[in-house]
């Protein structure tokens, strides 16, 4: 048995069962002062304020008046790339827009090509630098994409590499096949969609959830339809919808049961009236809004109108070249008008639902892991994103 105490503030309790927050509620979640908190192999088996009730021989943490949270959930992330894409940035800087430098060549064709020539023990070196700096900033879930595969060969690479990352950290790492990500060079565009319905069974064998780019330019609502349907009963979606123009992508995902829809800069009440009284998450990705320069979504209609919405990093070398949860926090707040709260439910219980995980990860509840964060004293729920670049962060506790 392993005992918190001198608790400054613990954040984040939410009652055993609750899966999501959504609506009024998602500006809601419990606190306690001067608390302490017991952990038993790995979970939170009590907690409470004032004085515990310390079994003799536990060990204890002093957590010396800092605040304890639970860590973050990151539930869209393409961290298992080869290299970096900072000419690009040049190209983004000279005026080029995201579109136009995917259609020269650049962009997910350029990571691929990358990859491609980059060996699997390279690419499982390059990813974990990553994957490493997003712990270190609270990350304790993330999920990883393929993507930048985009052959039947490249893919398998990508997967096998995001198996090897689950087993060796700490963090829990969910798996998604995004072969239909941009098509693969040498491929028409119909022969592509065959190729990624092809690698689906194999995919299978490692990934938990299929995605598709359903937007302008890349798959289309016909493309992502057969696509998910040859996925049915294999791969729960999880899809990048809305980012480019209004795709039709939130529809087709919530057809397909989706887990979560993401991105989703463009939307209109059609998208909203489409994501009521479903299983699927609204997820946005306002670090990708930040580095491209497009709107950031609408996060607080969808709020008003009841839903519960998730962030995420998109941590990728094109769109979010940073995984840093609490940058994300601050521009919800900041930019979609978020509260601190709402922004902090958002990165915790409800992106952990976006994966699949919060009966597991996501709130202080009992019985959930106690992969949780030890901050400095001083911090509470509305400092963590103003103060959004000060060092916050005393220890992670797994
Ligand atoms: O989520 N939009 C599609 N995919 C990624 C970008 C990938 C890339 O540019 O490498 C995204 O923004
Ligand atoms: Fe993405």
């Amino acid at each position: 048995m392993k005992v918190i105490y001198n608790i400054g503030l613990l954040a984040g309790i939410q009652p055993e069962g609750v899966l999501r927050v959504s609506g009024a509620d998602q500006a809601r979640t419990g606190v306690l002062e001067n608390a302490w908190l017991a952990i038993e192999d790995g979970r939170i088996v009590d907690f409470g304020s004032g004085v515990m009730p310390g079994p003799d021989r536990a060990s204890l943490i002093d957590a010396h008046g800092g605040m304890v949270i639970p860590g973050f959930c990151d539930s869209h992330t393409h961290v298992v790339y080869a290299g970096s894409r900072d000419g690009e940035f040049l190209d983004k800087i000279r005026g080029l827009s995201y579109e136009e430098i995917a259609a020269r060549g650049g962009g997910i064709l350029n990571s691929a090509d990358l990859l491609h020539r980059t060996s699997e023990e390279d690419l499982y070196e390059q990813s974990m630098v990553r994957v490493r700096e997003m712990m270190e900033k609270g990350t304790v879930a993330m999920e990883i994409k393929s993507g930048y595969g985009l052959n039947p060969a490249d893919e398998l690479k990508m997967l096998r590499v995001i198996k090897r990352i689950k087993e060796t950290v700490p963090a829990c790492v969910k798996s998604t096949f995004l072969g239909a990500h941009a098509i693969g060079r040498g491929y028409t565009h119909e022969d592509y969609v065959q190729a990624v319905i092809d690698m689906i069974p194999a995919a299978a064998e490692y990934a938990d959830f299929i995605d598709v780019f359903c937007d302008e330019g890349f798959f289309t609502i016909g493309d992502t339809d057969r696509i998910l349907s040859a996925a049915e009963h294999l791969l729960t979606p999880k899809i990048h919808a809305n980012e480019l123009a209004v795709s039709g992508g939130v529809q087709i995902g919530v057809q397909h049961k989706a887990l979560s829809v993401d991105h989703l800069e463009n939307t209109t009440q059609a998208e909203i009236e489409a994501l009521r009284d479903t299983w699927t998450m609204p997820t946005f990705l306002p670090g990708s809004s930040f580095f491209l320069g497009l709107p950031y979504g609408k996060a607080r209609d969808f709020l008003q109108a009841g839903l519960g919405i998730a962030l995420a990093s998109d941590y990728n070398p094109g769109s979010s070249p940073s995984g840093d949860m609490r940058f994300v926090m601050a521009l919800a707040c900041i930019k979609m008008k978020l509260t601190p709260i709402e922004a902090f439910n958002a990165v915790t219980l409800n992106s952990a639902y976006a994966m699949g995980i919060s009966s597991e990860y996501g709130s202080i509840t009992r019985g959930k892991r106690a992969a949780l964060l030890l901050t400095t004293p001083g911090w509470d729920l509305t400092k963590l994103p103003y103060q959004y670049q000060t060092p916050f962060l005393r220890e992670v506790i797994w």
